[in-house]
């Protein structure tokens, strides 16, 4: 036990971060594989200094009420949308998350997932262990191409981004669509920029990149997915609410697209059985887009410096809310 701060980390994570907050506070860690019920959170809260959380944990405006002493949220993640921070702002409690850290590793899950979709890896790799291989054959599991394809990618942040330099290495044709345009990563990525159902109509492959909001819940729905080609592919890394997984289902089983590969669904974990897991067009891996092994320790130390400049009112690297940094409000 160190200082008079007492902190909870909701899971296990990297070792580095826990001993980084050992230094400074008394650190409880929530040592299952499951996330902390909803009870024991509201039950725990009122002790607490700080909470490293996870995109599991729903930090609400009923949690930081009962949160008195709480200065702040240290979220182990880029996305805070399990976190209400307008609630927080309010209530002078400091929200950070770990932008940055984990761009590059899941731009490569995104372009993985890309790769494996277009040539049907999964469904090749049990087809080749099931002993169905016969011969070598002219249409045995055809797939797309991916060189010279056109990527569309919906959401140009530091993703989508890291995205554009991949697909550069495989000659592809980049268009993008953001709020904020980026004439500079334009010309410096040679992207062009369209509006979202330009790029739905002509891209073979869509790529999803925005945080979930509000604006972005069910972007991706019926309509969007009709404009789509019927040989194209449809991938999302950013956070499964933002399609219309029902949607998605109909038109990856009426084959109004070609196939779809995801990190993330409407609800985590995805249920064994859902109907989206019965069709072979799809390729699906349990959001694992930041999962190396360098990556999550970056996320804990980062996650961990953010939480202790939240302890000591000192202005930590990722502030989500930084308007509470100089307010009179902040929880000191
Ligand atoms: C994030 O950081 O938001 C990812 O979904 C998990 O790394």
């Amino acid at each position: 036990m160190a200082g008079n701060f007492k902190v909870w980390v909701t899971r296990q994570i990297p070792q580095q971060g826990i001993d980084m907050l050992r230094e400074v506070a008394d650190v409880e860690v929530w040592e299952d594989e499951l996330p902390p019920p909803r009870d024991l959170i509201l039950d725990k809260i009122g002790e607490l200094d700080g909470i490293l959380a996870l995109l599991t944990d729903k930090m609400d405006a009923e949690v930081m009420d009962r949160g008195k002493k709480l200065k702040v949220i240290a979220n182990y993640a880029v996305g805070f949308d399990n976190v209400d921070v307008a609630a927080a702002t309010e209530r002078g409690i400091l929200v950070t998350n770990t932008p940055g850290v984990l761009t590059e590793t899941t731009a490569d899950l995104a372009f993985t997932l890309l790769m494996a979709t277009a040539r049907n890896i999964v469904v090749a790799d049990k087809f080749t262990r099931d002993g169905k291989w016969k011969t070598w054959g002219p249409t045995l599991l055809l797939g797309q191409d991916i060189h010279h394809a056109k990527l569309g990618l919906i959401g140009l942040g530091r993703i989508g981004r890291e995205m554009a330099k991949r697909a550069r290495g495989f000659d592809m044709d980049v268009t993008y669509y953001d709020v904020v345009r980026n004439e500079q990563a334009e010309r410096e990525l040679g992207l062009k920029y369209a509006d979202i159902d330009t790029i739905l109509k002509e891209s073979d492959f869509v790529s999803l990149h925005t945080p979930l909001t509000p604006q972005t819940r069910h972007l991706i729905g019926a309509r969007e997915l009709s404009l789509m080609k019927p040989t194209a592919i449809l991938i999302n890394t950013s956070r499964g609410p933002v399609v219309d997984q029902k949607a998605l289902y109909e038109a990856l089983r009426d084959k109004v697209i070609y196939a779809a590969g995801l990190d993330v669904f409407d609800v985590e974990p995805i249920s064994k059985d859902d109907p989206l897991l019965t069709l072979d067009n799809v390729t699906v891996v349990p959001h694992i887009a930041s999962a190396s092994f360098a990556t999550r320790t970056r996320m804990a130390t980062m996650a961990a410096e953010n939480l202790i400049a939240g302890l000591k009112g000192t202005t930590p690297t990722a502030p989500v809310n930084p308007e509470v940094l100089n307010s009179p409000q902040r929880r000191k």
